[in-house]
């Protein structure tokens, strides 16, 4: 790998995995493409913005002069496509938006790697990042494995679920060597405080009420962010051309037990009386279409590539509150303005 093009790399997984690339190639160039919406931040990037062998470029997925002159300009051999509109709740408020980035720029990102390209795809390498919640649903039993029919059920899951398709169709019918892996819910310093884990610590440092959809009985596989990033620089270098990887944690926990569990640590890391912050807990109107349960079966990416979770779930949980409790003025940063007015909406006005 020579020049890298990492998109979304502002994001939450897609700055670990900059970081990790940028440390750890330094004979290499990673260009991050990443047009900063609200869920992109260059704060999380500072430590390494001014290494030689990092640019960030400023621009939409889906603006294809763009895209094909930055192709043009850097020659990538590889792709890293990690940007996207990625929760699940303003897919519902907002399809539209959706169906922009995950699905006509991931066409465009395609068209743009053929075309410069040109059939010539000697050690060329198109890496597509998606969810395991192109699967859809599960029942108390069972496991999604990389041959697990497609069954998106929200207005996020079917972008991802269709940009996936694109992608698979690139490689059968023009040959371009593309790797796919699909993932559980990752957790980690530097999410954005309107997912689950990072808006619940928020919550609890301020004594705010805890949201649970439903009764919280919806199960997640949690996987550790760096650990993600691993998997994918795994797969980048290694994975076989027409492949999909599912990369899971092995770690299921029911909404409310996790929140249980946050709400412990979160008393002890602030010195209140065990129970203080599970008192916020509030049961609220469930979310549209809510997916019971997600679990991945992660057998292929381990056994082909060797990969594991490296860290277990206490330890990530440990790492990511202490990282939030230390990033005080990046939570204050991330939660002022439009934040507010999007939390309102979802939860107070709902
Ligand atoms: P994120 O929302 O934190 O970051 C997405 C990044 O993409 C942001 O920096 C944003 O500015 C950028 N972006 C969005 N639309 C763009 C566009 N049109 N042009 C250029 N940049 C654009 O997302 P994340 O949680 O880091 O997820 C990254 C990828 O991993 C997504 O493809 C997501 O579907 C996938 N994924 C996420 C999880 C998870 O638990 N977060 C799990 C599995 C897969
Ligand atoms: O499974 C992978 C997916 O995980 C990724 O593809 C998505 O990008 C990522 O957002 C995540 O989707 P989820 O919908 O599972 O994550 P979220 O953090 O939004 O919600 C986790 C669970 O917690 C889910 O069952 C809904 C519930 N929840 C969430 C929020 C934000 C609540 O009960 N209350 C809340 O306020």
């Amino acid at each position: 790998m020579k020049n890298i093009l990492i998109t979304g790399g502002a994001g939450f997984i897609g700055s670990h995995v900059v970081r990790l690339l940028v440390n750890k190639y330094p004979g290499s160039t990673i260009v991050n493409l990443d047009n900063l919406t609200y869920a992109g931040n260059l704060l999380n990037l500072t430590d390494i913005e001014n290494r030689p062998n990092y640019r960030f470029v400023k621009n939409d997925l889906v603006d294809d002069e763009g895209v094909f002159a930055l192709f043009k300009e850097f020659s990538f051999d590889t792709v890293i496509h990690l940007a996207a509109e990625s929760h699940v709740d303003r897919s519902i408020a907002n399809p539209m938006d959706f169906v922009h980035s995950n699905v006509l720029g991931t066409v465009n990102l395609l068209n743009a790697a053929k075309f410069t390209w040109k059939d010539n795809y000697e050690g060329k390498r198109f890496y597509h990042i998606s969810t395991d919640e192109v699967y859809g649903s599960l029942g108390d039993k069972g496991l999604f494995t990389e041959t697990t029919p497609y069954d998106p059920r929200s207005p996020y899951s079917a972008s991802k679920a269709s940009s996936d398709h694109f992608v698979r169709a690139w490689y059968h019918t023009y040959k371009l060597p593309v790797v796919l892996s699909n993932c559980s819910n990752n957790y980690g310093p530097n999410q954005f405080p309107e997912k689950l884990l990072p808006l619940f610590i928020n919550n609890i440092l301020h004594k705010k009420p805890l949201p649970v959809y439903g009764k919280g009985e919806n199960v997640r596989d949690w996987l550790f962010v760096k650990d993600h990033a691993e998997a994918i620089d795994l797969i980048v270098g290694k994975g076989r051309i027409g492949e999909t990887y599912n990369i899971g944690g092995h770690n299921e926990w029911k909404n409310i037990d996790l929140i249980r569990l946050l709400c412990n640590i979160m008393d002890k890391k602030l010195g209140r009386t065990p129970g203080t912050s599970a008192e916020l807990i509030t049961y609220v109107k469930d979310r549209a279409g809510h997916d019971l349960r997600y679990a991945i079966d992660a057998g292929k990416v381990q056994r082909e590539l060797g990969w594991k979770p490296s860290v277990t779930f206490e330890e990530g949980l440990e790492i990511t509150v202490d990282w939030y409790l230390t990033n005080d003025q990046w939570l204050q940063q991330v939660t002022s303005g439009d934040y507010m007015q999007y939390y309102r909406k979802q939860y107070e006005e709902r």
